[in-house]
């Protein structure tokens, strides 16, 4: 369900006009739906039905602590991929028994900190770091739960940059590899073996890719299970594509359904949803500063940029720009320009609107990957999050000042 919805003319979020947030709060801003958050999690959640399971929202798509501390009231557990993420899940409310650590670089600070927190999982990701794991969880006299993140040399058939599970890949251990890494791990003093890991890409909007990634992951529990190799449950990450244009992606149900009827028994499943919990539970607004209509090319000047949100222009990808509060000025083609000095610095090309200076824009689908990426390249403050809930917005994180974005450097003696 979308709760960003026209209603008498004009763009709502839930109950409240989005003209009325713009004018409280200024512009660029996030406004997040805690309704949507919820619901988008629970489809996920009751998809299982009594299968175990266990949702671990991505944390990486939108790091907002009220979005995280949402989610955990919900029961969501989390994946997180640094301290930074740790210790935002800790203050977010979040219980350590259900966070998964993943990422390729875990420092042994990181790892420390995992451990005496009580998180339930290791993605390991490399011979390298399961020694450098069992090293710290010795020193801490601990065992630190793992599963290995496998790669499974399954194309995700998405944009190259958000496919994770090629063998070109940096991620994960080649699944032909893996039963030598697990052997070695059943070895070592300070590690006790629960899962099997794997992520093959993001904004995935077909689920072959997604069921030859498994089947490929169950040869592996069977070869395990032969050597005497308890697996406990098994994480098949995140990747759900959403709909940001002509996207016609499995709902969240069919899914979950496409992964269970592999599942042997009930054996307990993970998931690491991130996109597809936060990015069609949040907008991105922006208003008109100029129209600079050309011989070539018409331009519309927005205060929002590619420091705000990046993902037009770093991966070309397509996002909806739909009005505020539409109105009939005569319609033409613009290119939605920010104040950055890259000509990369876009948020939509070549977009049918009737624009007027001063009008509020909408940018859908800026949930995920959204203001966690944003910047303070050209010396820009970065915007404000709301959350709406029902009939009432509450600042999530305020709008930066100069003084917050300086208070870090100083000049020389
Ligand atoms: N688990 C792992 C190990 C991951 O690396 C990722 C995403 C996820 C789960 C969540 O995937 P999702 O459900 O959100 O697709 N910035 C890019 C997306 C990068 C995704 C990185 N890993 C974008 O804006 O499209």
């Amino acid at each position: 369900m979308d709760h960003f919805q026209y209603r008498d003319g004009e763009l709502f979020a839930e109950e409240l006009p989005v003209e009325q947030l713009a004018e409280r709060f200024g512009t660029p801003l996030y406004l997040y739906s805690r309704a949507s958050l919820e619901e988008h999690y629970k489809a996920f959640d009751e998809a299982f039905g009594d299968h175990p399971h266990q949702v671990c929202y991505a944390v990486k798509a939108n790091s907002n602590l009220a979005v995280l501390n949402v989610l955990a009231r919900c029961g969501a557990g989390f994946d997180i991929v640094s301290g930074g993420e740790l210790e935002r899940v800790l203050r977010a409310g979040g219980d350590p028994d259900k966070i998964v650590f993943s990422g390729v670089g875990k420092t042994a600070a990181e790892m420390a900190a995992a451990l005496k927190a009580g998180i339930h999982c290791f993605n390991v990701e490399s011979a390298a770091e399961l020694e450098l794991l069992n090293l710290v969880a010795g020193e801490l006299e601990m065992e630190a739960p793992i599963a290995i993140r496998v790669n499974p040399d399954v194309d995700a058939q998405t944009h190259p940059y958000i496919s994770t599970g090629l063998k070109d890949n940096k991620f994960g251990v080649d699944i032909e590899k893996a039963p030598a890494l697990y052997q070695r791990a059943h070895e070592m003093p300070h590690i006790r073996i629960l899962g099997i890991d794997c992520h093959i890409g993001s904004q995935l909007t077909n689920l072959a890719p997604f069921e030859d990634a498994l089947e490929r992951v169950l040869k592996l529990l069977e070869t395990l299970q032969k050597v005497g190799i308890e697996i406990h449950h098994l994480d098949l990450g995140g990747g759900l594509g959403v709909t940001y244009n002509e996207e016609t992606p499995p709902d969240r149900a069919a899914y979950v359904q496409a992964l269970l009827k592999h599942i042997p028994g009930d054996l307990p499943v993970h998931i690491e949803p991130g996109r597809s919990i936060a990015a069609n539970a949040g907008v991105f607004i922006t208003q008109v500063l100029f129209l600079k209509p050309t011989e070539h090319k018409n331009f519309a000047i927005v205060d929002g940029a590619m420091n705000d949100l990046i993902r037009p222009s770093l991966y070309s990808a397509w996002q909806n720009i739909v009005p505020v509060k539409p109105h009939d000025a005569d319609c033409r083609t613009w290119d939605i320009v920010g104040p950055v000095c890259e000509t990369g610095d876009f948020l939509g090309k070549d977009r049918a609107l009737s624009l007027e200076t001063g009008d509020l824009l909408a940018v859908r689908s800026a949930g995920a990957y959204g203001f966690a990426m944003a910047s303070n390249y050209n010396s820009r403050n970065r915007p404000a999050e709301i959350m709406v809930d029902g009939d009432q917005a509450f600042v999530v994180r305020q709008r930066e000042t100069f003084d917050e974005q300086l208070k870090l450097e100083s000049l020389l003696p």
